[in-house]
């Protein structure tokens, strides 16, 4: 198949882009390379690298793609509050943008990626059907794109929505700023595992290899199982409540249980059922935070991660983006040539 991954280039992207080639697709990346080209340099000459905005790329980039996987974003929820207005320009206007031409110029297949915490807090364990939530910028743009989205499916347009865990493990477009990769980090730099307060709340898991997988799995079943469809990708037994993550990472990693609390308690708390994609698809993860602590732990050694590289931290790398986008156009708007 011939594959359009935009945010190609991030976290989850460089890791599918990679495993969309090993599988024998062939893989065109869209990004507006905002943490840079690196990620993607081990594969850049098997790819084809289109760097631009979901919001205004020429459709001519379609031609020849018969599926659409759509990751670009500003992927957390702090980044989403610090400019809402353009969060939702991009994680909701920009992916419907990306939706309606893949269907105008007769791509099949469009898979949507979306997160878990669009259910918020919530004593249940959730499944595909339970209500929204959505406590953030970013959570809300995820549920409006979904609406919109999903009724583009019919029978020559695949549409189909994965809600996924919270990512952990090692890619080449590093994230710290995720409960499992953060909480290595900061025993790596302090000696303790930072937790947030108050350490009972649940969330799910999932490690960057297996969602990808995911991706990959969607693009390859049925039509009949996928289309109009939305899947939460993890399973059951990586929910797990943040005190006790930060007590089997430190297991894994083979160092004493020392930790600190920081921040006000956190609202999303949440518990998901992962039947659906485990029994319409078969999907099951192949590793657990155990196996993403240790990946992490032997990269932060190896020099692999740069454990105070700026980029690794989402929110903190888009706000010095947005002060020198502000500096540059003050420059220029006082008529100095750059
Ligand atoms: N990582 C997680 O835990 C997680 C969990 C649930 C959902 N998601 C979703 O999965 C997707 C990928 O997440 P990630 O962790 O790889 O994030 P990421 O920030 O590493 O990657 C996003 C990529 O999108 C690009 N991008 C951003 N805005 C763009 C635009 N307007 N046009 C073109 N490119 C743009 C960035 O340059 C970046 O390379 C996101 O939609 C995110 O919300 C991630």
């Amino acid at each position: 198949m011939n594959v359009l991954v935009t945010g190609g280039a991030g976290y989850i992207g460089s890791i599918l882009c990679g495993m969309l080639l090993e599988k024998g697709h062939t893989v065109t990346c869209l990004d507006r390379f905002f943490f840079g080209m690196d990620s993607i340099k081990d594969i850049a000459d098997k790819v084809r690298i289109i760097k631009d905005d979901i919001r205004w790329f020429k459709p001519e980039v379609f031609e020849g793609v018969d599926a659409v996987i759509d990751l670009a974003s500003l992927s957390n929820d702090p980044s989403g509050e610090l400019d809402p207005q353009k969060t939702l320009e991009i994680n909701y206007k920009g992916r419907v943008r990306v939706a309606q031409l893949s269907k105008k110029y007769r791509v099949r297949r469009y898979v949507l990626a979306s997160t878990c915490s669009v259910y918020g807090f919530q004593e249940d364990v959730l499944s595909e059907e339970s209500s929204l939530n959505p406590l953030t910028t970013y959570a809300k743009a995820n549920v409006l794109a979904e609406k919109e989205i999903l009724p583009l499916a019919d029978e020559s347009f695949t549409v189909t929505v994965l809600r996924q865990a919270t990512v952990y493990g090692y890619s080449p477009r590093m994230r710290l700023d995720l409960a499992v990769n953060g909480m290595v980090l900061g025993f790596y730099k302090n000696g303790k595992i930072p937790i947030m307060r108050d350490g009972r709340q649940w969330r799910p898991f999932v490690h960057v290899r297996d969602t990808s997988k995911a991706f990959i799995e969607v693009l390859e079943s049925e039509q009949d199982l996928v289309n109009e469809q939305v899947f939460n990708v993890g399973s059951d037994d990586q929910n797990i409540q943040i005190f006790d993550l930060a007590k089997i990472i430190a297991e894994s990693i083979n160092i004493p249980f020392n930790y600190e609390w920081y921040g006000s308690p956190d609202k999303r708390s949440y518990r998901v059922n992962f039947n659906k994609i485990k029994e319409k698809l078969s999907f099951k993860p192949e590793y657990t935070p155990r196996d993403g602590a240790k990946e992490i732990f032997e990269a932060l050694k190896d020099g692999r991660i740069v454990a105070d590289d700026p980029k690794t931290i989402t929110v903190k790398w888009y706000k010095q983006l947005l002060e020198m986008n502000a500096l540059i156009k003050s420059i220029e708007i006082n008529g100095v040539i750059l």
